[in-house]
């Protein structure tokens, strides 16, 4: 009898993470490749486009504050996360571990809602590359059009023209996945290149900004609680702690992908100890440097600057106003900041065909997701389907709407694992876990509640995306992935078909 509730043997996965054969990939990362692999999905778009809308919506100089607050939400969710990494060390993430704990149906919601992760995730931060990108141009005089680097939805103020389709993001999307077809390791090796250029960046501004902070600008630090209209309408709270957590929703999205690092478990030499390793190591560094980059920022520049011409290229724009005689640090930051947004594209491709790896082995989704090129050892197939799905994303929507459910969908598979762990103590406290969180249920529900916080805070559009879109995952899920799943055949002794 078929049950939505079917769980996957825990044996079963431990037999399949020690496969080998043609499905197999590669066994490649240490401890250090996992610590970059997390930081190069983690600071990207959230620092440096997010935390200035933040401070001119929401919160001004107590941003600081609301980058504490999600980084508490995130270390709740990264201790889960690395408990289940630490016993399961099989590539899937969350998907993987609801799977075994709490059902199929369940386990296909959280695949599914991965998708939103990392795929759409990906698909915000090229449409940020393709603003970037632009203001490269601009040095030499050159510019991609309007209609050419905007989706149909936008158009540009006092009636220009509308967006066509978003050619640059498209651009660097199509690169990246063929930079992962070519194989894992050399896309690491890129990887972390990257990562040392963005954190030196983001430390030169930390270091050389601290001496041109404004007292002014951080007085008052938080607030008092009033309300601010956006030229677009928008009416948010501003100030108090309504608008801390407001800000906190916003500059969540600076900390997405510290799981990324879950989803290459079964590519860790050793994932029992570097997959704890790997995603609390990466978490804390980058909750660190955010705390104090933000507090640098908020206090060079003023609210109104981010308010007005400083809101775009916000970082580059508070350099040149305020920081005199390091017009060089602007332009490295704009390079940076186009070669991390790129390593952040990477590691979400990267997760996402993972997923579908696993999912995909588990006979829930096509075959051709699992299908390994034979010299390269990738996943070939599910990266090209995923470049043109991240591609209809970044070349016809905005930012703000991908952006968004990129978070929703990340905070319910957030909440998921939280309860997850939860729930695999209590019905198998007898398995060996590596890494253990400490104080469950407390951390659990603590994890349960911030981000659950942070997805009322994301309001009733959002909210309803995301029920559409797992609306359509289970259309998905009993017309296709409960027939073919290998645990349901398993259960009544027939063959997958
Ligand atoms: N955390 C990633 C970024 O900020 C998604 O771009």
């Amino acid at each position: 009898m078929a049950s939505l509730f079917a769980t996957k043997p825990l044996q079963t996965l431990m037999q399949e993470s020690q496969e080998t054969g043609e499905h197999s990939l590669k066994r490649t990362l240490g401890p250090v490749n996992l610590i970059m692999l997390g930081i190069g999905a983690i600071i990207g778009a959230g620092l440096f486009v997010r935390t200035a809308a933040a401070i001119a919506d929401r919160s001004g100089p107590s941003v600081t504050l609301a980058f504490i607050v999600a980084g508490f939400g995130c270390a709740f969710a990264g201790l889960c996360y690395a408990e289940f990494a630490s016993m399961i060390p099989v590539a899937g993430s969350a998907y993987t571990y609801s799977y075994t704990t709490m059902g199929e149906l369940v386990a296909w919601i959280i695949g599914w809602d991965l998708v939103l992760e990392y795929a759409v995730g990906a698909a915000t931060v090229a449409i940020a590359w393709s603003e970037y990108f632009n203001r490269v141009l601009d040095w030499f005089g050159l510019r991609i059009p309007y209609q050419w680097s905007h989706s149909p939805l936008e158009r540009m103020a006092d009636a220009g023209p509308r967006g066509i389709v978003n050619i640059p993001a498209l651009f660097i999307l199509f690169l990246l996945s063929a930079l992962l077809i070519k194989g894992t390791k050399e896309s690491a090796i890129f990887n972390g290149f990257v990562v040392i250029l963005k954190v030196t960046i983001v430390i030169l501004v930390i270091s050389i900004g601290w001496g041109f902070m404004n007292p002014a600008n951080h007085t008052p630090f938080i607030p008092a609680p009033t309300t601010y209209v956006t030229p677009q309408g928008i009416t948010h709270s501003y100030g108090g702690l309504l608008g801390i957590l407001g800000a906190a929703g916003v500059v969540f999205f600076a900390y997405i992908g510290f799981d990324a690092v879950s989803t290459a478990a079964q590519e860790a030499k050793n994932p029992k100890r570097d997959m704890p390793i790997g995603i609390l190591g990466s978490l804390v560094i980058c909750t660190v440097l955010y705390v104090l980059f933000a507090y640098v920022l908020s206090g060079v520049a003023t609210v109104q600057d981010f308010r007005s011409t400083g809101r775009e290229a916000s970082v580059a724009f508070a350099i040149t106003k305020y920081m005199h005689g390091y017009e060089w640090l602007s332009k490295s930051v704009t390079i940076a900041i186009l070669a991390g947004f790129s390593s952040v594209i990477l590691v979400m491709l990267l997760g996402q065909s993972r997923v579908f790896y696993s999912m995909s082995h588990d006979g829930l989704v096509p075959r051709v997701f699992c299908d390994i090129h034979p010299r390269f050892r990738t996943p070939y197939k599910s990266n090209m389907l995923f470049f043109v799905f991240t591609g209809l994303f970044a070349g016809f929507l905005p930012e703000d709407i991908v952006g968004e459910m990129t978070s929703i969908g990340t905070l319910f598979a957030f909440i998921l694992v939280c309860i997850g762990v939860w729930i695999l103590r209590r019905r198998r406290p007898d398995l060996q876990r590596a890494f253990k969180v400490p104080a469950v249920p407390f951390v659990s529900t603590a994890g349960v509640l911030v981000c659950g916080a942070m997805i009322y805070g994301l309001g009733w559009t959002n909210w309803l995306r995301l029920i559409v879109w797992l609306a359509i995952g289970l259309v998905f899920y009993f017309s296709y992935g409960r027939k073919h799943s290998r645990v349901q055949a398993a259960l009544e002794g027939r063959k997958t078909p």
